[in-house]
């Protein structure tokens, strides 16, 4: 193996995907911490301390205008180079979150044992599963009161129709939480007093029959539930399968606390053992492996600065093969030109560093003078490859916007239409309607205002907004002629290309439509592409 293949071999990327508040930015800190990436022994108490090492560096990312804290972290673990892309949540949940999960291998779901489930860990997971990654779910917080642990598998697997395989259990929760039991080493972690930032705790070997040990360890009553529960689990539960891990098929259960660093080790160890190195991308017919001898990415996200004195954009890329260098000159397939990436960036935990080498399976930030979209290949000159595309999403908040000023009708609709192809937002316009009143569609509500701001500060406009009822569109199909459907409280509107849709406010609406209005299809958003 050359250098660059060692390097490439040792890189794991994967996204981190939760609901808000299930506990996604304290178990990445933790992981941080056993990298060493973030200097500091961290504790219990010291958490809130722990945060601010990266939370701090973010308020002056923001002050500059760019938040790419959030965006992809890199560190070091026993060998591997480990890829940390983070799925903004809540607020800033965006298309770009969507968009992250292409660049990721496997991806890390993080859910909280009091709630299981919650929407936004539902969306995100339907994007993995779109493109069968291994997912590895983490249910955390045991130390509060939690919800009993076979039903919480009973609703992955239900909802999200996988199997999965719990690789350690809980031993009670909340007040009586005594750590997990390792299922297939015999051993139990023990949860105490000793938790503290980095300290590696050594698990006890346990032998279920020695009643004995046992007792002294987590007491009788405790004994008996694992016994109970770990017998429930051997016979009940669905076999280890790497092969259906790799494919998405069987996602790897594993219990903690990441807040008290407990089993996040465990985590890391085993899920490093599992994932592979960087996976090949299907070009067209081909299929380009990461090891191939050239250097290929594409662009999967492009932040554009909401910072007025910064007027630049980054482009994130992910290196599919080969070896990236600052100083050579590259190919930008969609553009048709060579071109030499302008001021190469790398997170490092708490730290953007510019780069002069990336491989395989990392990303990389770059400056974009406007030249890139979405999906577009960048790789070494007299290579042509394109990768296959970024997969559209569809809105899920709507506004009308109106323009106020009648004299910037022009800059109103010319913003409007641009930010539109960026792929930012969506446009709609009313059947018969003109671009000074348009329904504005977007993935996450954050984006409204990114447009606020950006109309003003780029195009010199203001507007009104309307927030609007709908959540969901679908592409009006079937041949039906729209003038002649009946509708209640679904609004009917077209895009750009003179494409029809609908918005529904609820899935009653859309089954409600279905049935009063014979011989109509309705198509998912996209699939117009
Ligand atoms: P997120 O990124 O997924 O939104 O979640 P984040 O890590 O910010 O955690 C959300 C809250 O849950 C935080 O509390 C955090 O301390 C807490 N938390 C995370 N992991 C655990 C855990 O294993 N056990 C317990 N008990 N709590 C956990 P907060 O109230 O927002 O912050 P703070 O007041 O604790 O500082």
């Amino acid at each position: 193996m050359n250098q660059t293949q060692n390097e490439i071999s040792r890189r794991r990327t994967f996204a981190i995907i939760s609901h808000p508040d299930a506990g996604k930015t304290t178990l990445t800190e933790k992981f941080l911490l056993y990298g060493g990436a973030i200097q500091k022994a961290g504790s219990v108490k010291g958490k809130a301390s722990d945060r601010h090492a990266v939370s701090d560096w973010m308020e002056m990312e923001k002050k500059r205008g760019i938040s790419i804290t959030s965006s992809v972290m890199q560190f070091e673990y026993e060998g591997f180079c480990i890829n940390i892309l983070d799925t903004p949540g809540h607020q800033d949940f965006s298309e770009d979150t969507y968009r992250t999960l292409m660049a990721a291998d496997s991806a890390v779901m993080v859910i909280d044992a009091a709630k299981g489930i919650e929407p936004q860990t539902r969306k995100l997971f339907k994007v993995c599963a779109m493109r069968h990654i291994p997912i590895f779910t983490f249910i955390n917080k045991l130390d509060r009161e939690a919800r009993d642990p076979f039903d919480l598998i009973d609703e992955l697997e239900k909802e999200f129709g996988i199997d999965t395989y719990p690789m350690n259990w809980p031993i009670g929760c909340g007040v009586e939480f005594q750590g997990v039991y390792d299922r297939d080493g015999h051993k139990i972690l023990a949860f105490g007093d000793s938790h503290r930032g980095r300290d590696r705790l050594a698990s006890i070997d346990c032998d279920l029959a020695d009643t004995e040990g046992l007792d002294k360890l987590i007491g009788p009553y405790a004994r008996e539930a694992l016994i109970e529960q770990v017998e429930l689990l051997d016979g009940a539960c669905f076999d280890f399968d790497l092969e259906k891990v790799r494919c998405g098929k069987l996602s790897p259960v594993f219990f903690g606390s990441a807040l008290n660093n407990f089993g996040v080790e465990f985590f890391l160890e085993h899920f490093l053992k599992m994932t592979t190195a960087p996976l090949s991308r299907r070009a067209g017919e081909d299929t380009v492996s990461p090891f191939d001898p050239f250097f290929s990415a594409f662009v999967f996200k492009i932040q554009a600065n909401m910072n007025k004195a910064h007027r630049d954009r980054i482009a994130f890329l992910r290196i599919v093969s080969g070896k990236f260098e600052s100083e050579t000159e590259y190919f930008h397939v969609q553009g048709g030109r060579p071109l030499r990436l302008s001021q190469p960036q790398q997170m490092m935990a708490d730290s953007r560093q510019g780069i002069e080498e990336a491989y395989a399976g990392d990303i990389i930030g770059v400056f974009d003078p406007g030249i890139f979209s979405i999906g577009d290949t960048v790789c070494d000159k007299g290579k042509k490859v394109t990768f296959e595309g970024i997969p559209t999403f569809a809105p899920e908040c709507f506004a009308i916007v109106e323009q106020i000023d009648s004299m910037k009708r022009k800059q109103f609709a010319k913003g409007m239409s641009q930010i539109a192809e960026e792929g930012a937002i969506r446009i709609f316009t009313e059947p018969s309607g003109g671009l000074e009143r348009v329904h504005v569609g977007v993935v996450g509500m954050l984006q409204f205002d990114v447009l606020e701001s950006r109309m003003q500060s780029e195009y010199g406009v203001t507007y009104k907004k309307y927030p609007e009822p709908y959540t969901t569109i679908r592409k009006i199909g079937g041949g039906i002629d729209p003038k002649n459907l009946r509708l209640f409280d679904v609004k009917w509107v077209k895009d750009f290309r003179g494409n029809d849709f609908l918005l529904f406010p609820s899935e009653w609406h859309i089954r409600h439509t279905l049935e009063n209005n014979e011989g109509l299809v309705l198509l998912e958003f996209g699939s117009e592409a």
